[in-house]
């Protein structure tokens, strides 16, 4: 399809974009805030990925990488990633931008973990993701879905 999948810089104009998205919360409040205040440089990194439509942000993701001493998901333990605030604004839902960003998390080969909206199961199901029920997930009102690469396997619990 020839989309391309960026990551982003914090800076005005791509905190500005992020307004437009749902899921724009008090992670996006502390760049701005901290841009603001020049705790951080112009342009540094974020863990954002997005995909551009022209020159607007249509489509973004969060990765982040967790250590494989926390790990409760998978076996063996190891390294995986957190992706959270997938979001594709409406207007270009149902185009494949989603399914781009989760194959681009995809490629790192590490174990995916997500705790996604409620609405969006069947999304994930399609893109290969489980559900898994733990105990203690649904006690903090998780519902988790993770994506095992080649090799890997489910925790016991
Ligand atoms: N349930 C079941 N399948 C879904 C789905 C859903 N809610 N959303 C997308 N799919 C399927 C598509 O039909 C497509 O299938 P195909 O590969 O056979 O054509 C595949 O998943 C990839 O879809 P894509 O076009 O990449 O989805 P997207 O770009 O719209 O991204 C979301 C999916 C959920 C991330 C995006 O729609 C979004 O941000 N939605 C916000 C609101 C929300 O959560 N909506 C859920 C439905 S109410």
């Amino acid at each position: 399809m020839g989309v391309k999948v960026e990551k982003l810089k914090v800076n005005f104009k791509t905190l500005e974009e992020f307004k437009k998205f749902k899921e724009y919360g008090i992670q996006e409040l502390s760049m701005l805030e901290d841009l603001e205040a020049n705790m951080v440089d112009n342009d540094s990194e974020s863990p954002f990925y997005g995909v551009y439509f022209g020159d607007k942000l249509v489509a973004r993701m969060s990765l982040y990488q967790i250590d494989a001493k926390f790990d409760r998901y998978f076996y063996p333990p190891q390294n995986y990633l957190e992706l959270w605030k997938l979001e594709v604004l409406p207007d270009y839902q149902g185009k494949g931008y989603g399914k781009v960003l989760v194959e681009f998390a995809k490629n790192f080969g590490l174990p995916i973990k997500t705790n996604p909206r409620v609405k969006s199961s069947g999304f994930w199901e399609k893109m290969e993701f489980a559900n898994v029920d733990y105990e203690m997930e649904r006690d903090r009102g998780e519902n988790p879905f993770v994506w095992y690469p080649e090799g890997v396997k489910p925790q016991q619990h």
